[in-house]
């Protein structure tokens, strides 16, 4: 699938729950409301889905949320997507918050996922406690190392947040090293009402990477996951550190995804209000699979060139009204 702009569209982010167990300052407000259960698609729904996108060239599957752990039996989808791991689907990963990882990450890796991005934005328990305002470090901590033992590789995600995490970044750095872990920095986008001034919040990673690099070498480094993160290895640690910079530089060019919620509303951007109503193709009984994947083509075609993020302090309102846990990220 190639969309209007000559990118090719190899990447799906799924959706599959809108809910979480915490409620990161950034991401949600604290009195969320979330879907209807009957607006959900199954599992089975969105696994055929996905098939349909594998069918299309997608061969990168990212389970994310909301917390995607959180979903009752989403080990099945797991299952299902992870046997297509080798064949017709190169990677299977997944975002998580780590919450449930003491008793997923084994089941996680024998389904067939062997990467996974953990959000983790600060080791201090009383800034984690502030960040996620439910969460409580030593669980994730607890989950981060047990995905560690079952041989999941592990990027610890990080939002840049300022004046919560801004002093940090170097004992992370030097924490992920210790460990193994890749470590990606993120700049807060404008995403849903979080009730709150989030350009209080917004640290551009530029002035991050020009301290970071007072402290350790950064050699340019080649790696691509598929994602828009830029890394640099740590000639200290050995271990890279990427950033992902959506505000200060524009990461719209090279895109390759799409998203697909978890009502199976694909959105061709991020940042943008484009999208298309699968869950009605995929439920009409007189639509097959190859209406369903002219419907994702047509879709596709749409796809805008990039969002227009701006930081703006007079702007009171987010850029798009959606949440990232509804989208994923
Ligand atoms: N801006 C940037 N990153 C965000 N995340 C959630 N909301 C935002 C936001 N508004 C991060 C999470 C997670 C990833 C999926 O997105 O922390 O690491
Ligand atoms: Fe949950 Fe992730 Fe949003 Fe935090 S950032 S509230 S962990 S979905």
């Amino acid at each position: 699938m190639i969309d209007p702009f000559g990118r090719r569209i190899s990447y799906l982010r799924v959706s599959v729950t809108d809910r979480c167990d915490l409620r990161c300052v950034y991401c949600m407000a604290e009195d969320m409301t979330f879907l209807p259960k009957a607006e959900i698609l199954s599992l089975e729904e969105l696994d055929r889905l996905c098939g349909a996108f594998i069918g299309l060239g997608v061969d990168r599957i990212r389970l994310t949320g909301g917390e995607p752990l959180v979903r009752k039996n989403v080990l099945s989808l797991v299952r299902s997507l992870g046997s297509r791991v080798g064949t017709d689907l190169r990677e299977l990963t997944l975002t998580t918050n780590g919450t449930q990882l003491s008793k997923m990450a084994g089941d996680l890796h024998a389904a067939g996922v062997r990467r996974i991005n953990v959000s983790l934005d600060t080791l201090d328990p009383a800034a984690f406690a502030a960040v996620t305002r439910w969460g409580k470090l030593e669980q994730v901590l607890d989950g981060v190392f047990a995905a560690k033992a079952a041989g999941l590789a592990i990027r610890i995600n990080a939002v840049a947040l300022k004046g919560v995490n801004e002093h940090e970044y170097d004992r992370m750095l030097a924490w992920c090293g210790e460990h193994g872990f890749d470590l990606c920095l993120i700049e807060t986008m404008p995403l849903g009402d979080v009730s709150g001034d989030r350009t209080d919040q917004y640290l551009p990673l530029s002035t991050v990477r020009a301290r970071l690099r007072e402290r350790w070498t950064l050699e340019e480094s080649e790696y691509k996951t598929g994602g828009p993160a830029r890394y640099y290895t740590v000639r200290e640690t050995g271990r890279r550190v990427g950033f992902i910079t959506p505000m200060t530089h524009n990461f719209c060019e090279s895109c390759n995804r799409v998203r697909l919620t978890c009502t199976g509303t694909l959105y061709m951007c991020l940042g943008q209000e484009d999208a298309a109503d699968l869950r009605g193709v995929l439920r009409d009984p007189a639509v097959s699979d190859e209406g369903l994947r002219e419907a994702i083509q047509d879709a596709i075609a749409r796809k805008p060139k990039g969002h227009d993020f701006v930081i703006d302090r007079r702007q009171a309102r987010p850029a798009v009204a959606r949440h990232m846990s509804v989208t994923g990220g």
